[in-house]
Order: structure tokens, then sequence, then C-alpha cells
């Protein structure tokens, strides 16, 4: 069943909301040649409970850490430790937070002075290609109108779709109904109703689409070895325009 909030839920969305976009912001800040993975997620774990809110991925299936933090081919869900970040890395980061009951889930990819075109460009259409799927989550319009949007922009740039791995209704739990594939025809699935809440978040690859977990269970990386780029936000569906909660107020 995909949940409708209530307008006092959307309250409490938009309140862990705003803390994983500021959180995601200031631990993006801190992405530099030196520093390790490891590092990055102690100070979001910090910042997170600074604010008063808990990790909404530690625990959660057992996964060990704080947030995920992602590097070049690996594509989600990797695990934070010794791994120094160095010049010419993509980095990706994601941050859940729990606070008053609702999660806010976000992610953003941040380039450590790459100067590869491809590079570039596999980040800036993964970020345009979530905006696309903003833009079409709407009171009314259907699910996958989201999808196709999302897909339209990662062919367009020549790159390669993940699958494997999807957006998500999000709320009291970090999964629920519906799963929000990044590819698909328009004009199928649910209609959206406002104030669904939904996590959007392409995840696409250069070279190709195949992904595999890693033996810990949890780092997915690109069958390619080639990079990957994520970004996500935590939207409500409204009439008209959809609210992004993963902002930082
Ligand atoms: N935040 C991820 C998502 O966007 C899920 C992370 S699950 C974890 O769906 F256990 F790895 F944290
Ligand atoms: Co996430
Ligand atoms: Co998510």
């Amino acid at each position: 069943m995909i949940i409708v909030k209530t307008a006092e839920e959307l309250v409490k969305m938009r309140a862990s909301g705003q803390m994983a976009a500021q959180v995601r912001d200031e631990t993006a800040a801190r992405i530099a040649p030196g520093v390790t993975t490891g590092e990055l997620a102690d100070f979001a774990g910090q910042r997170i409970r600074e604010l008063g809110g808990e990790s909404a991925f530690l625990g959660y299936h057992g996964y060990p850490g704080q947030i995920c933090t992602s590097v070049n081919d690996e594509v989600v869900h990797g695990i934070p430790g010794p791994q120094r970040i160095e010049l010419g890395d993509v980095v990706s980061i994601d941050v859940g937070v729990l606070y008053d009951g609702y999660i806010g889930d976000t992610a953003t990819t941040v380039m450590v002075g790459v100067t590869d075109r491809e590079v570039i460009n596999l980040v800036k259409a993964t970020e345009a290609a979530l905006y696309a799927g903003i833009e079409k989550a709407v009171a009314g319009g259907r699910l996958s109108d989201v999808s196709h949007a999302i897909e339209q922009v990662g062919l367009a740039a020549g790159l390669f779709v993940v699958r494997d791995f999807v957006g998500h209704g999000v709320g009291k739990t970090m999964h629920e109904e519906p799963q929000v594939p990044n590819f698909g025809k328009p004009g199928r699935g649910p209609r959206l109703r406002a104030g669904t809440t939904i996590a959007i978040e392409p995840m696409f690859n250069i070279g190709s689409a195949g992904v595999d977990v890693q033996p810990d269970g949890w780092t997915v990386l690109t069958r390619s070895g080639r990079p990957s780029a994520h970004f996500e936000h935590t939207v409500a569906v409204c009439d008209g325009t959809a609210e992004i909660l993963t902002v930082a107020r």
C-alpha cells in the first residue's frame, strides 16, 4: 500500500529531511584529498546526533556505517573506512536521518578535482536526472513518468542506468512502497497522490549498467570498473510541484 502522509506527518518529514540535508551538505564540504571515508562518516554521525537525530542506516539490516560512502566504481552502499580520497575521485555520500519517528534520505556526489570530461558529464547528468524526475512527482501523474524522465536524461547523456537498485517510498521506515525505478515506459503504474513521500535516486554508470555486490554484502560496484554517480532527494508529492524535503532550511 502506498502511504499518504497527514499534514502533521509532513511537518515531521520536513524536520528529518532538513537534518539529513544539513548533514549531507556539511559532510560533502569536507570531502577532500587525504580525508578518509571513515572520517566523513564519523563527522556525519556526530552532526546527526548533535541535531537530535539518529542515523537511519546504522544497523539497518546490519549495515555497519553511519552513512554510505561510495567512491569511483562504487555505486551505492559503500562502507566508510580507512580509504583515503584522492584527487580525481568521484565520491558519493548518502545520509539518512531518523528524527521524531520519520526518515529523511538524501545523497550527493562530489568530484574531487576531476578533469575527465566523461566523468563530469556523468555527475552533471545524474544530478539533472534527479531534478527531471522530481518535476514529474506531482499529484495525478503516474509513477513511471518519474522513472521515464530520469532514464531519458541518462540515455541522452550516453550513460547507463543502474537497474538493480531503485528509489522508494520513505517515511516511518526507510523503504516503503512504491519502488521508484530509474527507467521505464511513461504512463504506467499507480497515480501519485498528494502527501506521498518518495526518495528519488538516480544511479548512472559510465560503460555499462551492470553492478555486483561485493563480498562485504553491501558495497555495490560497477561491473565495468568505470565510475558511477548517485543523487537523491526525499520529496513530498503535492498538487502542481513536488516539495523537496531534504533541503537545508
Ligand atoms: N539510503 C539508501 C537508499 O537510498 C539505503 C541505505 S541502506 C544501508 O535507499 F543500510 F546501506 F544504509
Ligand atoms: Co539514500
Ligand atoms: Co533511498
